[in-house]
């Protein structure tokens, strides 16, 4: 079987996303633009009678890099699967349409504004402004009030009335940490998908203990909503509105508080690993995410603290390791970003703090321990 080539996948998916505009908007002119490089789906922008719009879609619902690895068969097959899924009622970009609506709704939260949907292609107006991981690289200083204004934002909208209910007709899990955890390295592939990385060596070693790491104790308070995948590239700061932010890209879902901590914890560190910024000021965002985490546990009864805090790790440790070997299996024909080529650029750098800040995790069980040792090894990655 032939893996299909990124640029035949691609040029598919720029297809559907025309036709689907099409439908959503009969008759209109429709323009594409530039498309942004993921490795998750299809993102392109579109002129629509001159009106600038963002086009996303799911191919079959895996991310780009499954699909260009031959997951799903060879072009003709994942042709076929795809033009069954775009009409799939809970389609992944479905379901992400409904939870805009949510987040913009009863959450009250600033989202994208759907613009909207056709033939599982998501439309949204385009959201201006610097994202929280742009605002930390320029204000580093301000780290931990960033942080916290983002987190404590989303926690009350997600706690508000109704969300809960809305969000149950269509969770999206795909993006959970532990569900993608699960589903790259527990199958019989993962030793194989680990070579593929060129880091199988350490590789190996660092998933064999998160594996072992993983069967903690359950938190506390655990089934709320959270927001699945809030990166620093997912929070968006309008420049007239400093104080709102305005998300991208949700992935809702029943879960814990701290997985929204543990995504934005590891893909900040990884977004100054990969884009390293002066050494003074990586030592003050790391000041400020150490400041940030620890303010973060002292508002737990002292009982839930070290539980905590030990989740977050294997948590944010699981997140590192996803995300790298991802960019590290992405096919060399598939366009990446910026980040994504700075994090495979230090891949050793990554790999190295993966190593050193799992090797703890059986020896203690002490959160705070397992916290400062990251945060140490992460120092040390960014040479700070
Ligand atoms: N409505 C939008 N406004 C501004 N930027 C957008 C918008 N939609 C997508 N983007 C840009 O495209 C990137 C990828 O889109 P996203 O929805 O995050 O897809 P993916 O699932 O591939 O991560 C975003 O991180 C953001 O930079
Ligand atoms: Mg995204």
């Amino acid at each position: 079987m032939m893996p299909p080539a990124a640029g035949d996948v691609l040029a598919m998916a720029g297809e559907q996303v025309l036709d689907a505009a099409r439908t959503a908007w009969p008759g209109a002119e429709v323009e594409p633009g530039p498309v942004t490089p993921s490795v998750t789906s299809y993102v392109q922008q579109l002129d629509v009678d001159g009106h600038r719009l963002y086009a996303k879609l799911s191919v079959c619902g895996v991310s780009l890099v499954s699909v260009l690895r031959g997951a799903l068969g060879d072009l003709a097959t994942v042709r076929a699967r795809q033009a069954a899924y775009l009409v799939t009622p809970g389609s992944l970009m479905q379901r992400e349409a409904t939870q805009l609506r949510t987040l913009a709704g009863p959450a009250a939260l600033g989202a994208a504004a759907l613009a909207g949907y056709a033939r599982g292609v998501l439309f949204t107006e385009p959201v201006a402004g610097a994202t929280l991981a742009e605002l930390v690289t320029a204000e580093p200083g301000r780290t931990r009030e960033l942080l916290g204004l983002v987190v404590t934002d989303v926690t009350e909208g997600l706690a508000r009335d109704g969300v809960a209910a809305s969000v149950e007709q269509g969770q999206i899990r795909e993006r959970g940490i532990v569900d993608t955890f699960a589903r790259k390295f527990n199958g019989l592939s993962g030793p194989a998908y680990l070579r593929a990385t060129g880091y199988g060596d350490v590789l190996d070693g660092v998933v064999t203990r998160l594996r072992r790491a993983r069967r903690a104790p359950t938190l506390p308070g655990g089934r709320g909503i959270v927001f699945g995948d809030l990166k620093p590239e997912h929070a968006v700061f309008p420049d007239d509105r400093a104080q709102r932010p305005v998300y991208l890209d949700p992935g809702l879902m029943r879960g814990h508080a701290v997985a929204d901590m543990a995504k934005l914890t590891s893909r900040t560190v990884l977004g100054f690993i990969g884009r390293p910024p002066a050494p003074e000021a990586a030592r003050m965002i790391l000041t400020g995410l150490d400041s940030f985490v620890r303010s973060c546990a002292r508002r737990l009864p002292a009982a839930e603290r070290e539980a905590w805090l030990r989740a977050l790790l294997a948590l944010v440790l699981q997140d590192t390791t996803n995300i790298l070997t991802t960019y590290l299996t992405a096919p060399a024909d598939l366009p990446l970003s910026a980040h994504a080529t700075g994090v495979r650029d230090h891949a050793r750098e990554v790999t190295g703090l993966l190593d050193r800040a799992t090797a703890p995790l059986m020896a203690t069980a002490d959160g705070p321990t397992l916290w400062r040792l990251y945060l140490a090894r992460a120092r040390e990655a960014v040479h700070a």
